[in-house]
């Protein structure tokens, strides 16, 4: 990057340079082989490999070109895509550890700052090197003025999630032509920007929404402070900050900062894959994060809440998730990894009650009550004890959003902001290692097989159309009915 080096910069440059490559993956030696018979007799042998923690996993990229084989797995099941020293989950047990640190740890002592600290640099900070960081990601949270106009030009009714994507995205035409992705320094400095961008980001894409004036961040807040004080504040008061609000957002920040190789972190790396702009490749995975079956599910929690309404409606929405006959399932329940309780979740839900206890609003004192007992009901229930389904982060998380007075639709946004730390460092991890392939994984093709083309004249025509007649001018983006 062309700027001069902040304070920062200036104190740390030399110090952090040998930390920071502690942080470079490196691939452990085989720790045993597999052999495999293939169906033409033939066997090969594949060398396995055992992490610091997690089950061996067998090393299949020689197997295409010494067999002509490959492998199907879609959803990625049984797949490791990376070799990572970022984040360990234990699936049954129910563990989460942040660079070898349990997560219930750092929600009790440290604070999302640190979080961020602790991955782009591998260990924790000292005080002065956190305060230091802290300062730095303070100065960094104001975005570009034009940046601002974007906001102008969404419809009214935009889903933030899609005001999200499209600033994010619009970052990478701000920020392209000073720095070389292959650098370790400049990878450090576009992760302090989009971490410290995206909470701005994402106060301006709700304060636009709803016709409020833009406030700018200041230095005299803390970073979560800022935060806060950018979505809520008016220029007409002076804000207050609160605590025990600003304690319970700084640990629903550490719980969403990093969870390996989910749908979004993935496609961050497989858009980083081919070299493109770090900020792009953001953008993409906050598409992916919008989904209900992954980051969505907080808003799709809350609003499943208010469907059921009272406990007298518990068994017939269990009965409807438990039924193939309808997509509805219980959100905020189960999880690809956690076959256990996810440890996030009850973090989560004793925050509730302090949140709760601090805001004493009746309406969410009710909503919880009414998660309480769903969840009670269905961890009785065989369906949910046979799939080893239980609550997982976004469970509580929207009950949390709904008491500090963040609307529904932004709870996704609040996501992708915790979670861009864990994208940006799964990136700059990614960008770190000696040999880098772009992703690009096979299939099985099931389609036609090679046929002969029949030039259009002599096509028969189809007894009905299948391309569906639009009225003229119906509506520009609306769907219609046909
Ligand atoms: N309600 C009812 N049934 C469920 C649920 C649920 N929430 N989750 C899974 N199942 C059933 C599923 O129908 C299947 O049943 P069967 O074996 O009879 O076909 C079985 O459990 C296994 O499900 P799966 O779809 O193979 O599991 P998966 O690992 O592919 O999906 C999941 C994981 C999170 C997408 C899924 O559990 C789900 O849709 N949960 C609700 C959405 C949700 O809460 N998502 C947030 C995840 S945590 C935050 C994040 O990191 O994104």
């Amino acid at each position: 990057m062309s700027q001069s080096p902040n304070k920062w910069h200036q104190e740390t440059i030399e110090s952090q340079k040998s930390k920071m490559e502690k942080t470079v993956p490196i691939s452990p030696l085989p720790s045993d082989i597999a052999t495999l018979t293939l169906p033409n007799g033939k066997t090969i042998q594949l060398p396995v490999y055992k992490g610091t923690k997690g089950p061996p996993m067998i090393d299949i990229t020689q197997l295409q070109s010494k067999t002509g084989y490959f492998t199907l797995d879609p959803g990625f099941s049984s797949t490791g895509a990376c070799i990572s020293t970022m984040t360990y989950i234990d699936g049954d047990k129910g563990e989460l550890l942040y660079r070898g640190y349990p997560i219930e740890t750092l929600a009790k002592y440290s604070s999302y700052i640190e979080v961020c600290y602790l991955f782009i640099y591998g260990h924790l900070p000292s005080q002065k090197e956190l305060s230091l960081f802290e300062e730095t990601m303070v100065s960094e949270m104001m975005i570009n003025e034009k940046l601002i106009e974007f906001y102008k030009g969404f419809a009214t009714d935009s889903h933030p999630m899609a005001i999200m994507v499209g600033v994010v995205g619009a970052l990478s035409a701000f920020m392209h032509k000073d720095f070389d992705v292959n650098d370790p320094r400049d990878r450090e400095q576009i992760a302090i920007k989009l971490v410290a961008k995206m909470p701005t980001l994402a106060a301006y894409a709700y304060r636009t929404a709803l016709g409020l004036p833009i406030i700018y961040p200041n230095k005299k807040y803390s970073f979560i402070e800022n935060f806060l004080y950018m979505m809520f504040s008016t220029p007409m008061n002076d804000f207050n900050v609160d605590k025990v609000i600003v304690k319970a957002l700084d640990t629903i920040f550490m719980l969403h900062a990093d969870h390996e190789q989910n749908a979004s972190t993935s496609t961050v790396r497989i858009a980083g894959s081919s070299l493109a702009n770090p900020f792009a490749c953001i953008a993409a995975g906050i598409t992916a994060l919008w989904g209900p079956y992954h980051g969505g599910a907080n808003e799709a929690v809350l609003n499943m809440l208010k469907e059921i309404g009272n406990k007298e409606n518990i068994p017939k929405y269990l009965q409807k998730a438990k039924s193939k006959d309808n997509c509805f399932r219980l959100m905020g329940f189960g999880h690809r990894v956690y076959k256990n309780y996810d440890p996030r979740a009850k973090v989560m839900q004793e925050m509730c009650y302090s949140v709760l206890e601090k805001t004493q609003r009746a309406n969410d004192i009710l909503e919880s009550q009414l998660a309480i007992l769903l969840e009670q009901a269905a961890l009785k229930d065989d369906y949910f004890i046979q799939r080893k389904l239980y609550p997982n982060v976004d469970f509580y998380t929207g009950i949390v959003y709904e008491a500090l007075s963040i609307p529904t639709s932004m709870f996704t946004v609040m996501f992708a902001v915790q979670r861009s730390i864990g994208w940006i460092c799964q990136w700059m991890e990614m960008m770190s290692e000696k040999v880098q392939r772009i992703s690009r994984p096979r299939q099985l093709y099931v389609g036609e097989d090679q046929r002969e083309y029949i030039p259009i004249q002599d096509r028969k025509e189809e007894e009905k159309s299948r391309v569906c007649k639009l009225p003229m001018h119906s509506s520009l983006f609306g769907l219609v009915k046909v």
